[in-house]
């Protein structure tokens, strides 16, 4: 198959900083939609859903590994950097899907795990077999299991070291997870030709950036941790110079779950940049922790210490994703809460964390998913969306590790969920049939056929949002207010942003969000902004402007927010 379409579009290429505006969706193309019956997602039966995405408001999708692979960690246990999985189509499909995507102005961002490959793949079956031979030194081998003992085990509920023997080459090989994904070796010149190859092989096809996954665990040292280790910044900065000197306009996407400054290392500097998005991991548990403690003090806390990045870089910030809901950021008080409130049935925990979707962790409250929502939407950083949470997707957590959560989307109530027309015993993993979730209720087709289901409404916030480029441009500002439960902060432009948008804009918002399970009074303290009219973003409705002495009361219901544009 030829193309003759750019698969880049020059408009696209105008915006270098695209990313800090875009509503990015995370979708596994493996349970997304099944083009050719044999139960498996794949990437033409994404392509035929790009018009959903798009009318969903959706800028750019996020593609976790799709990679030949044997398949023991979703596709993150890569057997061939260059290639597509047979069961998800081919590269012309690939390719095609970024044409097609480009065309709707939308971007494409792949997984890259970079840290690891599967033991499968040629490289380490190379290094096995010929300790001398060029491939032998891309792994890091040690004659004992002994070195780096600081280093934490991440998946503490399958992995007891972070060593294994070799049979084979009569060594332990290093690995931060599973025992099957043999650690790089990046101390080896070899390694980083081998990787910078890969990056320009998929940047040369098109694609709008990576995630870079697990990618504080590059390098390790006897004084360190293994985690963000020197060495592994500096290889980012080499890594950043080629792609803004070849690819401007690309991104890299830090994965780093670690305490607030640590990630934020991961931007590097305005001199020296590393990444140009990264996950935003420290607010994400206290989203949670807040909604069920009616407390917001830890949220304030993180957001102050989070919100300083250098120009030009941007978080990316989310409720879920298809991983477990991580508590390793917290302090073990409020893990045990948390573990106490979202995950009280032992099967719902994995490693640190809980493996569930928004919608069953959040009990399907509607409030509750319009409130996360709402503040996912207005942080600082491009929002994620996990696929199927826009309807509000359940999960089954009678599936292992973190199946859990990567069942098929629900697309009508029919067969399969219209996910696929293969036998039903034929599908990678069963739809969801529960009580409250089974897929007869929650699709697609039923929450387009009802104005006021969470699909309209997440689409209508993905609208708003997009049409106030503060929400993703400007700084935040926490607003103190009188209440525990009331979360405050103002979203206000910084100057002009680098690329002008063809909208109007606001020049702040004011956000207020009350997690308490009663509808309160609250006073703000406002003092900036005394005096200015207050309009609601949503109905246009003028609220009463800021007082002059700076304090405002405003009420709210159970669980609400608004979003009040500042005059
Ligand atoms: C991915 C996981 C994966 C791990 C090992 C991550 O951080 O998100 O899904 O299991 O890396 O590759």
């Amino acid at each position: 198959m030829t193309f003759t379409a750019p698969i880049t579009l020059p408009g696209l290429a105008l915006d270098v900083q695209w990313y800090r505006r875009a509503v990015f969706y995370e979708v596994l193309v493996r349970s997304f939609a099944d083009s050719n019956g044999d139960g498996i997602g794949d990437l033409p039966g994404l392509i035929g859903k790009l018009d959903y995405l798009q009318w969903l408001g959706i800028d750019a999708l996020w593609l976790p590994p799709i990679f030949p692979s044997p398949g023991r960690d979703g596709g993150y246990d890569v057997s061939d950097y260059a290639g597509i999985a047979a069961e998800y189509g081919t590269l012309d499909d690939f390719r095609d899907l970024v044409r097609q995507a480009h065309q709707r102005n939308m971007r494409i961002i792949i997984d890259l795990p970079l840290n690891h490959t599967s033991d499968q793949h040629a490289w380490f079956q190379a290094a096995r077999a010929e300790p001398d031979g060029p491939f032998g030194d891309f792994y890091v081998w040690s004659d004992d299991d002994e070195r780096w003992p600081d280093i934490r085990i991440i998946f503490s509920d399958t992995e007891t070291s972070n060593w294994a023997f070799d049979e084979k080459r009569r060594q332990y090989y290093f690995h931060r997870f599973f025992s099957h994904q043999p650690d790089l070796n990046y101390n080896s010149p070899a390694v980083h030709h081998a990787v910078h190859e890969v990056v320009r092989f998929w940047l040369d096809l098109g694609v709008d950036g990576f995630r870079l996954d697990a990618i504080p665990y590059l390098y390790e040292s006897d004084e360190g941790n293994g985690e963000g280790e020197p060495q592994t910044h500096e290889f980012l900065r080499q890594l950043r110079r080629m792609v803004d000197r070849d690819y401007p306009g690309r991104v890299m996407l830090a994965e780093a779950n670690q305490w607030p400054r640590e990630v934020a290392a991961f931007f590097g500097s305005e001199e020296e940049p590393e990444c140009h998005m990264a996950f935003d991991f420290p607010v994400m548990p206290r989203i949670f922790y807040a909604l069920r403690s009616q407390r917001v003090d830890d949220l304030v806390d993180v957001l102050s210490e989070t919100t300083d990045v250098p120009p030009g870089a941007g978080w990316g910030v989310f409720l879920r994703n298809h991983d477990e809901l991580s508590l390793e950021m917290v302090n073990e008080e409020v893990r045990q809460a948390m573990y106490g409130w979202y995950a009280y049935d032992d099967r719902m925990r994995i490693n640190v964390g809980i493996r569930r979707r928004l919608a069953p962790l959040l009990d399907n409250a509607r409030a509750e998913l319009e409130l996360a929502h709402a503040l996912l939407f207005s942080l600082p950083g491009a929002p994620f969306v996990y696929y199927g949470d826009e309807i509000g997707m359940g999960d089954n957590i009678w599936l292992d590790d973190r199946d859990s959560s990567r069942t098929p989307m629900q697309w009508t109530p029919d067969r399969n969920a219209g996910f696929s027309t293969a036998d039903p015993g034929k599908l990678h993993l069963p739809v969801v049939q529960s009580l409250v979730f089974d897929y007869r209720n929650v699709n697609v087709e039923s929450q387009l056929a009802q104005s006021r289901s969470l699909l309209h409404w997440v689409r209508n916030v993905v609208y708003v949002r997009k049409a106030h480029p503060v929400l993703g441009l400007g700084g935040l500002a926490v607003v103190p207010t009188s209440s525990p439960s009331v979360l405050a902060f103002v979203r206000q432009s910084a100057g002009p942003p680098a690329a002008a948008p063809a909208v109007e804009t606001t020049d702040a918002i004011l956000c207020v969000f009350n997690f308490a399970q009663n509808p309160l009074a609250v006073t703000l303290s406002l003092g900036e902004w005394a005096g200015r009219p207050l309009v609601d973003v949503f109905g246009g409705a003028a609220f009463p402007a800021v007082p002059d002495d700076g304090r405002l009361t405003l009420t709210l219901g159970t669980q609400t927010f608004y979003w009040l544009a500042v005059r």
